[in-house]
């Protein structure tokens, strides 16, 4: 029987974040003077921290320095912290921690794939820190998502080749990473958003009993 592992993104599949990058990143539209709605915020998703802020002055068209943009995402990640150093663990988003006793009783192991800087501190706050074998975050990639390098950081640390890890994920960008990198997807969210993934759920709860054990026998 072949080994699998699992590597998860963090924001959307672990906890729900996004809702703190909105307020975060709509003050700041706010104090530039437009409008940023929950649609735009869907466009950040997955993405990183610099990309997220070029892709929302793109939105209010607006133009800074260089050193203007880098005070704005100090500030931006200021404001996001102080929703973050709240959370506990009634964060944790339906289902994770059944799986994650699941993957234990299967002795598959787990690492975390995720473009945040802020991924320890939060799996900190939310007590899960100490169940991946690895973290593999914003911190430890050159090339954001939809570059595949996150996850295939990830399959070196699960010692797995990239065709024997499963990747969680709710943004489009990291399925397609996912795929680029010839794991198997799992999309969870809106099943058409996430039409590239190999699997699809709306959440962790309708992951079948046996999920991992049919991917064992296919694989
Ligand atoms: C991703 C989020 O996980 O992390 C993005 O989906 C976010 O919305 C990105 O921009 C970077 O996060 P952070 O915590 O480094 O600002
Ligand atoms: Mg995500």
């Amino acid at each position: 029987m072949q080994k699998i592992g699992v590597i998860f993104d963090l924001d959307g599949v672990i906890v729900d974040t996004a809702k703190y990058h909105f307020l975060a990143w709509k003050s700041l539209a706010d104090e530039l003077g437009f409008q940023f709605t929950e649609t735009h915020n869907e466009l950040l998703k997955g993405v990183s921290r610099v990309k997220s802020l070029e892709i929302l002055l793109e939105i209010g068209n607006v133009t800074l320095s260089e050193r203007e943009k880098q005070k704005i995402l100090k500030s931006k990640n200021e404001h996001y912290l102080s929703y973050i150093t709240k959370m506990g663990q009634e964060e944790i988003l339906p289902g994770v921690t059944e799986l994650l006793d699941t993957l234990d009783n299967l002795k598959i192991d787990y690492v975390l794939g995720s473009a945040s800087k802020n991924a320890a501190l939060i799996l900190k706050q939310v007590n899960l820190l100490d169940r991946f074998k690895a973290i593999v975050d914003g911190n430890s990639v050159s090339r954001a998502k939809p570059d595949p390098e996150v996850f295939l950081i990830g399959a070196q640390k699960l010692q797995l080749s990239p065709e024997n890890c499963v990747v969680f994920e709710d943004a489009i960008a990291g399925v397609e990473a996912a795929n680029t990198a010839n794991m198997i997807s799992v999309g969870i969210g809106d099943k058409n958003t996430l039409s590239e993934a190999d699997y699809n759920f709306n959440d962790l709860t309708e992951l079948p009993s046996q999920f991992f054990q049919s991917l064992l026998v296919e694989n």
